[in-house]
């Protein structure tokens, strides 16, 4: 039997009727495929992660609350040794859950951060796992651009997710929980999931780290949850040329977040250590490396230990930790003027 370290890594996708074989076919009838239906059409299974692990992509066939039952499906016929004996009790590594961005319009704008899976090697004691977005568009909230309508019901599903169904696959540490979000991943983290299941998640160590986008919480904020939210370790971090539609909703996340810690009684000093901010690399959405998209993003993946888990700080040789308190108000390039729905729509 393998150990838990070198055993899973997790890919996961909510099948909705969308991804049912009776639309597959109409979308084998010349209709053009939505996303999901492209995604459903890639392989699930074990497969090799890029350290030596084990990467498990598989699809629960109904969301969680509504059918806890899909949760055994996995354990005997799942294929991967060790998963029943491991599942279910706890462990000792924790997770970092991953929300990826808006597809790409085409193949050539590369990936989306599902199946690149950035966050598939184990850091730290961390294990990655990447969820796929429950709907047709594959976009976290549903929605468009800013307008995440979806955001309530996608958030408790990734609360339920990782309360309610991974216990059932695999072992983990409970209490050490982090998430990762980039650009619309990022949009439901800070706009709906964190706002209204910090305290759900008080345990995470890592905390949230929000890559190319941010919202203020588009929710009321519980009281738990604004206590939990001024101990939990937030990074915000953009480009110089982030996509216009952002440019002015990252600093009004970043204000807001600030101002539900203090509300909650934490001191500047102490918000100034657990929220920070950087958007000085000089590229455009997501381009964190200078360079591009995928390869921007899994520097920010790579970088996760030293900026999130205690570390130095270092992103391509340079100090990500600047507090939030007083760097509210990012500068950025004119830049993109692309509005994020049509940067970034199928
Ligand atoms: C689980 O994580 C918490 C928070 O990081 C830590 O304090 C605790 O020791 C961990 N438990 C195990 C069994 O590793």
């Amino acid at each position: 039997m393998l150990t838990i370290r070198s055993l899973v890594v997790l890919g996961l996708l909510w099948a909705t009727a969308d991804a049912s074989p009776q639309s597959r076919k109409k979308g084998g009838n010349g209709r053009a495929k939505t996303a999901q239906q492209q995604a459903a059409l890639i392989p699930q299974g074990v497969s090799k992660a890029t350290d030596g692990s084990m990467i498990l992509d598989t699809t629960w066939p109904r969301h969680p609350l509504q059918d806890l039952r899909s949760r055994r499906r996995l354990h005997p016929e799942s294929g991967v040794p060790g998963g029943a004996a491991a599942a279910g009790t706890p462990g000792t590594m924790g997770l970092n859950v991953l929300l990826h961005a808006n597809p790409p319009r085409s193949a050539g704008d590369g990936g989306q951060s599902f199946f690149d899976f950035p966050n598939q090697a184990v850091q730290k004691n961390l294990m990655g796992v990447a969820v796929l977005a429950p709907n047709k568009n594959l976009f976290w909230g549903g929605g468009s651009g800013l307008q995440r309508t979806d955001g309530v019901a996608h958030a408790q599903a990734v609360a339920d997710l990782v309360t309610k169904v991974l216990p059932g696959v695999a072992a983990f540490n409970a209490s050490d929980v982090s998430f990762t979000g980039v650009s619309g991943g990022s949009l439901l983290l800070s706009g709906f999931f964190v706002p209204a299941h910090a305290a759900q998640f008080q345990g995470a160590s890592g905390g949230v780290l929000l890559n190319c986008g941010g919202l203020a919480p588009q929710v009321d904020v519980a009281a738990a949850d604004a206590a939990a939210i001024a101990k939990t370790r937030i990074h915000f971090q953009s480009t110089q040329q982030e996509l216009s539609s952002l440019q002015p909703a990252i600093p009004q996340a970043i204000a807001a977040y600030e101002k539900l810690a203090s509300g909650a009684g934490a001191a500047a000093d102490q918000i100034g250590v657990l929220q920070t901010v950087d958007n000085s690399p000089n590229g455009g959405h997501c381009e964190f490396d200078e360079k591009d998209f995928v390869s921007g993003v899994q520097l920010m993946a790579d970088s996760f230990s030293a900026i999130m888990q205690g570390g130095n700080g270092q992103v391509a040789g340079k100090n990500v930790l600047n507090p939030v308190v007083g760097n509210e108000k990012l500068s950025f390039k004119a830049g993109n003027r692309r509005s994020m729905a049509a940067a970034l729509r199928v």
